[in-house]
């Protein structure tokens, strides 16, 4: 018999939680799995000590359906980045301590390439210590820059959010006689996915997003004006899809970075929209999608959570397989009807690591997606859930403020 623990960690998604069901599930299904712990904060809950008994916190079904289309993580994150444990190992020492003392057999990190960063250094650490400690990665986050894998959870519910909102601004925008320019921030840090997803629009006969801007293309100022111009000449209201990664001058963001060195991204919009209004002079706004992207799961895809679910319970037959430092990844097997199996990578080959859009996602202008995107971004917005409703809101699950303290 042995215990386990899971935790969550970096960006919210719609998805994480899903994934935090997936291996409940899984684990309450196996004899061999006795206590189940959520770590409070990530990682940060191993280091303090601080773990939650998820079988007193989730007790019924109804919990574990409310729980999966609840967005964020109901755990608590953080963005901890381990040392290298050659440099200094306090750290580990007391994460050991916490997991021995709980006759841990198995941790489950859910997170993005920074966490899988953690799974890695830990897994490393347990193997060089001989301690037997599975050390499992299960991926998630909105900007799908993980590396091997087809995509990731979470990513599907905030692009299908970004299109749908992008198809309401459409709708919104263009009732007035005047000209007029609208400028939609996503996010995605570094990489474009999220940003490009919203060309699934051009799919369903829409004209926009007229222009998408992502960051792996160059960024001129320039450009851009010329560009709106010429959409201007062709369309009444402009959309503009920006992913808050592209190349902007200093003092645009705000400079402001995390432990793992990353700038707290924000603003392009804002600077694009003041850029149009000074130069060329007509109704301009920008819209930051900012976090309602990654929490909006009233309008979660349900491709996304069921995966980001059955990735979660194929974590815990991995590590009762033996294995150890792997991450869990998808594969795409077939494109119609759409196939994914889920099969590992050493944590090594994602963690730190990131994934930009194929060359032939983008337009050879650089500054819209090419049909060739389309087949890929659509069956991850695939499907709705049967959404759980309170006094006319999305209902959601959440452990009690003392608990989590
Ligand atoms: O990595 C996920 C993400 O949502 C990015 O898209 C975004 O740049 C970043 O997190 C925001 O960080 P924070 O959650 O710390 O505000």
């Amino acid at each position: 018999m042995m215990n386990i623990a899971v935790a969550q960690s970096g960006g919210p998604t719609c998805a994480i939680n899903a994934s935090l069901v997936g291996v409940f599930k899984e684990a309450l299904k196996e004899s061999q799995i006795d206590a189940i712990f959520g770590s409070v904060n990530g990682i940060e809950g191993i280091i303090n000590n601080h773990l939650v008994d998820l079988k007193t916190l989730i007790r019924t079904n109804d919990d574990m359906e409310l729980l999966r289309q609840t967005p964020s993580t109901v755990l608590g994150s953080c963005r901890y980045k381990l040392p290298e444990y050659k440099e200094d190992d306090t750290v580990y020492k007391k994460i050991l301590k916490t997991l021995e003392q709980r006759q841990i057999g198995a941790f489950f990190y859910i997170g993005g390439n920074d966490s899988m960063d953690t799974v890695n250094k830990l897994s490393e650490y347990f193997r060089q210590e001989c301690v037997d400690i599975k050390v499992i990665g299960i991926p998630k986050t909105i900007d799908n820059d993980l590396c091997i894998t087809d995509h990731t959870p979470g990513f599907g519910s905030a692009a299908k959010y970004v299109a749908a909102t992008m198809r309401e601004i459409v709708r919104d925008s263009s009732v007035y006689s005047i000209p007029s320019v609208t400028i939609v921030e996503v996010m995605g840090r570094h990489a474009g996915w999220l940003t490009a997803s919203s060309a699934v629009l051009h799919a369903l006969g829409e004209t926009a997003p007229h222009l998408i801007y992502v960051p792996e293309r160059n960024f001129s100022l320039d450009a851009f004006l010329r560009d709106v111009r010429q959409e201007m000449a062709k369309h009444k209201a402009v959309i503009v899809a920006v992913s808050e990664g592209i190349e902007v001058p200093e003092g645009v963001q705000s400079g402001v970075v995390d432990n793992f060195g990353h700038k707290y991204l924000s603003g392009i919009g804002k600077y694009l929209e003041e850029a149009v209004r000074n130069e060329i002079g007509c109704k301009v706004r920008s819209i930051e999608l900012n976090v309602m992207q990654r929490c909006s799961s009233h309008i979660c895809s349900k491709t996304d959570i069921d995966e980001a679910e059955a990735i979660g319970s194929a974590g815990v037959s991995c590590a009762l397989n033996d294995e150890t430092g792997k991450v869990m990844v998808f594969r795409r097997v077939n494109e119609m009807p759409y196939t994914v199996v889920i099969e590992t990578t050493n944590a090594a080959n994602i963690a730190n690591n990131e994934k930009f859009l194929p060359d032939d996602f983008i337009t050879p202008s650089g500054n819209n997606i090419s049909e060739n995107a389309l087949k890929y971004f659509l069956p991850l917005i695939q499907g709705e859930l049967n959404i759980i409703m309170e006094q006319g809101l999305p209902k959601h699950f959440a452990i009690q403020e003392s608990v989590l303290k």
